[in-house]
């Protein structure tokens, strides 16, 4: 039986009030798809409470960027699992690249930590989108499966082995580094070789979203990509008649 794509869209640091409309636009536009794909919108955390609202109703669901590991305590500027559920969200995406990387405003996020955050989604009823992926150096060196598998292997709860359902509600996201807001995506074999090497590690419950540069022309091949279960899509998400043209090409490999 065929998995029900998903596709998630990224705001990043982007959006004000007025990206409020961009998330209703992608409602109303669901509405009139048959079948549509699941679509998920991740606004930043100031906007969360109010796109829940907007889009309150219909076939959209709202996630969130990144999330603490921990349920409460003294962590100035953090946002718990819990306090995301309890706005309205039922997504978290952990582990992107942006907050991986050490240096800067990003988060330094090992493989454990990620792990913890992803563990923290789940208790909390959310569900995580843990994303993986290999820098340009990694690739050209020819570690992409090797470091993958490996990020994979250390960010993915102990739990979804014994607990089918759970791993049914989670993803990874593959998102090779190099890819992101690079404007071109890798050979559709490459992204196959990559989601069949993670589809091994996780098991067949668990879609496997392609992220990285994924755009209305190239999202119909990308998803009709073996192994791919959906998309995560960072700067074409921004705008609500680009979304719903990614959405739209899922429609077309049920
Ligand atoms: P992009 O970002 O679609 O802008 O490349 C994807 C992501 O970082 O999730």
């Amino acid at each position: 039986m065929a998995i029900r794509p998903l596709v998630a869209g990224n705001w990043k640091m982007h959006g004000l009030q007025a990206a409020r409309t961009e998330a209703r636009a992608v409602a109303a536009g669901l509405a009139a798809m048959t079948d549509p794909p699941e679509v998920v919108v991740c606004p930043p955390y100031t906007l969360l409470a109010d796109v829940v609202r907007d889009v309150a109703g219909s076939a959209v669901d709202v996630g969130a960027q990144d999330c603490h590991w921990l349920e409460s305590g003294a962590h100035t500027g953090a946002v718990s699992a819990g306090m995301l559920a309890d706005a309205g969200a039922r997504y978290v995406i952990v582990g992107h690249s942006e907050r991986r990387r050490p240096e800067g405003v990003s988060g330094g996020d090992t493989d454990a930590v990620v792990r913890a955050k992803a563990e923290a989604a789940l208790a909390a009823g959310l569900a995580p989108i843990v994303c993986v992926g290999e820098t340009r150096e990694e690739r050209d060196a020819g570690d992409a499966e090797t470091v993958t598998q490996r990020q994979v292997a250390a960010s993915w709860p102990d739990v979804f082995a014994a607990e089918p359902d759970l791993a049914a509600r989670a993803c990874v996201a593959y998102e090779p580094v190099w890819a992101i807001g690079a404007g071109v995506a890798p050979q559709e074999e490459d992204i196959a070789a990559m989601h069949a090497v993670i589809q091994t590690t996780v098991g067949a419950a668990t879609r496997v979203l392609y992220g990285g540069s994924v755009k209305p022309g190239n999202a119909r091949a990308i998803l009709a990509t073996d192994g791919v279960g959906g998309v995560l899509v960072g700067g074409a998400s921004l705008a609500a008649s680009d979304f719903l043209e990614i959405a739209q090409s899922a429609l077309l490999h049920p």
